[in-house]
């Protein structure tokens, strides 16, 4: 797997560091809700989701979305599929959502969109990474680990054609893999 990648954008000990820094504004931030809800967005969310939730001191509640919008390719299809049947109860909530990355920004304002239609008291959004590039739908991340630049990326979560997930960096892929 390492082979097909052609550099190490963000290092795993990078990461690491980083996420003790966002873990602990969202713990600060959120230290006098009763509770919080949080959901992350499958499957580009899990790695990073397990990493930061457990430097999260705060008596949160997990629930996972499961949410389309690329099919197989390296662009983003533009349309936002929720794929569950049944989704989180968050009426009256404070929901914090939690995604890989931020790129066109369809998805999360729609997931935001959603928790707002369902209830949701205050929704608040958190990535990984931000791609630096103009949005299709408004709004940024209000808590981002790291920006990048406006190339597609692997790892930690993010896959290429459902592969590369379990890398525990993120990197760029060779050219000849995506062909
Ligand atoms: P958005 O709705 O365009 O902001 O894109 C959100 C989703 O597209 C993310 O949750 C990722 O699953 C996927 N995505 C966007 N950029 C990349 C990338 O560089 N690599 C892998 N997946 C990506
Ligand atoms: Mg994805």
């Amino acid at each position: 797997m390492n082979e097909d990648i052609e550099k190490v954008l963000i290092a795993e000990e990078v990461i690491e560091r980083r996420l003790d820094v966002i873990a602990e504004r969202i713990r600060s931030d959120f230290a006098k809700e009763d509770s919080l809800q949080v959901v992350g967005i499958l499957k580009g969310a899990l790695v990073f989701m397990a990493d930061l939730l457990r430097r999260v001191p705060l008596r949160l509640e997990i629930e996972c979305l499961n949410v389309a919008s690329y099919h197989g390719g390296t662009e983003s299809s533009g349309q936002v599929d929720f794929l569950d049947v049944k989704l989180p109860e968050v009426k009256g909530r404070s929901v914090l959502v939690l995604d890989d990355i931020l790129d066109t920004g369809r998805t999360l304002a729609a997931v935001s969109e959603k928790l707002y239609e369902m209830g949701a008291r205050k929704v608040k959004t958190c990535v990984l990474l931000t791609k630096d590039k103009e949005r299709a739908a408004e709004g940024e991340a209000d808590y981002s680990a790291f920006e990048i630049g406006d190339e597609f990326v692997v790892g930690y979560g993010l896959d290429y054609d459902g592969k590369y997930r379990n890398l525990p960096y993120v990197g760029v892929l060779k050219e000849s893999v995506i062909g």
